[in-house]
């Protein structure tokens, strides 16, 4: 069994995974509610929290699949990219309780976390397939030969797909994190409403900063009273102008590349009008598509372990390898 360990953002998460990729346990602690007041996550108070759930987490985790430390055979955790702070809590730990029982340590990079999700039972996906994975902090296009790595085929030129759902919703006040509050509040509104741009760039990338500052101006040109009322309406068509830009894409990097099969992974996988627009694709598991462990626990199952003791002195990486 893999203990797998994920603190690269605001989500302290523990899962206990088999070799055969069977989930036993998945414990996530989200810090969502202590960043909300700030607008969004503020590093210094999320390492702290870590710190207070990490111990927490863990022990729930084990027991949540009935075990002890000593039906773990290896730890697995998130290395990086993401909070540097964060992310040396997760890391410690993962150390610590690897070094404590003489277990090898398997480092695990995020964004490989993410599509390992695709490769968890029920239903684990098959390479080869053209992969989008839509995060707060990415937004890639992946040609995905084997379970052990991927190549980056298109990614985001400015921000992430996460990041302009986050955006859309502190403009549209709806709070933090925004991705779900818009998804919720674009099912009542027009997504045809307002005509939104989505840039389009060359090659198979992304751009969506443009798409923020057209919302600007449209929440700009109304008064107090007609925002309010035209909120769901933003919410949709701003929904709406995202959502396009990412099936645009990937169904025409699938044929370029003449992928058979296309799989979407990430936070922003959990959107429904994506979900409902790609449902011809391999979608991550509702549960599996925000930052969790055990897709970190997944993609350690092909990944390089490092033998006890030689992992003390390994470091966490802030950006993308
Ligand atoms: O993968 P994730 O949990 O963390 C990162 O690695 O960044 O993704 C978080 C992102 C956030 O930007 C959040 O707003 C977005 O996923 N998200 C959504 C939805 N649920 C989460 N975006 C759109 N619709 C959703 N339902
Ligand atoms: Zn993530």
């Amino acid at each position: 069994m893999i203990l797998g360990l994920e603190t690269s953002c605001d989500e302290t998460a523990a899962a206990l995974v088999t070799a055969d990729g069977e989930v036993r346990a998945n414990v996530v602690a989200s810090q969502a509610e202590l960043h909300a007041r700030y607008g969004g996550v503020v590093p210094e108070v999320a390492s702290r929290r870590h710190l207070e759930l990490v111990a927490p987490v863990v022990e729930r985790a084990l027991a949540d699949a009935g075990a002890g430390l000593a039906d773990v055979d290896a730890v697995a955790v998130t290395r990086g990219p993401g909070l540097i702070g964060a992310l040396l809590v997760g890391l410690s730990a993962a150390k610590t309780l690897a070094w404590s029982r003489r277990l090898p340590l398997v480092p695990v990079d995020h964004l490989h976390g993410h599509v390992a999700s695709l490769f968890l039972e029920p239903g684990s996906v098959e390479p080869p397939f053209l992969c989008l994975l839509a995060t707060g902090g990415h937004t890639l296009l992946l040609d995905v030969q084997d379970r052990a790595g991927y190549r980056v085929v298109g990614t985001t030129l400015d921000d992430a797909a996460g990041e302009a759902f986050d955006k859309g919703a502190r403009l549209l006040g709806l709070g933090y994190p925004g991705g779900a509050a818009i998804d919720r509040l674009a099912r009542a509104g027009d997504p045809e409403a307002f005509s939104l741009p989505v840039a389009r760039v060359p090659g198979f990338d992304f751009s969506f900063s443009g798409l923020k500052t057209a919302l600007v101006y449209a929440v700009r040109a109304l008064e107090a009273g007609e925002l309010e009322r035209r909120r769901a309406d933003l919410a949709a068509s701003y929904q709406r102008a995202i959502v396009r830009a990412l099936v645009g894409r990937t169904r025409a990097a699938a044929e370029a590349l003449g992928a058979q099969k296309v799989a979407v992974v990430g936070g922003v996988a959990s959107n429904s009008e994506l979900r409902e627009s790609l449902a011809d694709a391999e979608l991550a598991p509702l549960a599996l598509c925000t930052d969790n462990a055990a897709m970190i626990a997944s993609a350690a199952r092909f990944a390089t372990a490092i033998p006890f003791p030689d992992y003390l002195a390994l470091d966490a990486y802030a950006s993308a390898a």
